[in-house]
């Protein structure tokens, strides 16, 4: 795991647009299409404005999410809704943009991303973006849930603590089906909880990032101050 931790957001956030989107046009000189999967949250909000200004093959880029909150179409704490109004304003500009059906039943939405995903060649993803909260949740996988543990690669979770309660997410089965995994921190409650990744004494059941410290290509950049 590769932790680069800056004290200027200009250079997080430069570090953090250079990597993504070298990782992106990497995979582009070696595969058709790049799949790249994104987390909700206000962490990598800005980064998701930045890339959308980037000068990509963005028809060669398909777009999943992380996860969800099953929460109506017009909700503001919608993840798909932030997604729309940062990189991917216009669908049609993608190879393709697979968002939560929150339209259908809980258990059906989670269902039918399982069916998407389950058709796709490994690795599932070249790129997953996650962020952390302060418990140590990534995606929406929270301490002591189920779903740590899932065997699927799409679960249902809820949380009683941050926005949306129920939520749709991808499992760590999933997650560590990525070719490389990017967190993105900053603040210092997230430090702590980087810290806490790194010397690898918590389960994932008390910090749920952990659930992907053993991937091979973790890369996290952190903005510690
Ligand atoms: C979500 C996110 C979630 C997020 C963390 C950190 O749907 O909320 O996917 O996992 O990454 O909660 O959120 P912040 O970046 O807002 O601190």
């Amino acid at each position: 795991m590769d932790i680069q931790a800056f004290s200027v957001v200009a250079d997080w956030q430069a570090a953090s647009l250079k990597y993504v989107v070298e990782k992106i046009e990497d995979t582009l000189k070696q595969k058709k299409i790049c799949r790249i999967a994104l987390s909700g949250g206000s962490t990598p909000k800005w980064l998701y404005s930045h890339l959308g200004q980037c000068n990509l093959q963005w028809k060669r880029i398909e777009i999943f999410q992380v996860d969800e909150r099953y929460v109506p179409l017009g909700s503001q704490d919608l993840n798909a809704g932030m997604l729309r109004a940062t990189c991917v304003r216009d669908q049609k500009a993608f190879a393709d943009v697979h968002f939560f059906n929150v339209s259908v039943s809980w258990k059906q939405a989670a269902a039918e991303y399982t069916n998407l995903l389950e058709t796709l060649t490994s690795p599932l993803f070249d790129l997953v973006i996650l962020g952390v909260g302060p418990d140590g949740h990534t995606a929406s996988l929270f301490p002591g849930s189920a779903a740590l543990h899932s065997e699927q690669l799409v679960a249902t979770t809820t949380t009683d603590v941050f926005a949306g309660r129920k939520r749709l997410t991808l499992t760590p089965k999933a997650l560590n089906q990525s070719d490389v995994i990017l967190i993105l921190a900053s603040g210092l409650e997230k430090k702590q909880i980087i810290e806490r990744l790194k010397w690898g004494k918590d389960s994932m059941d008390v910090l749920p990032i952990m659930c992907v410290r053993e991937h091979r290509k973790v890369s996290v950049m952190l903005l510690s101050k």
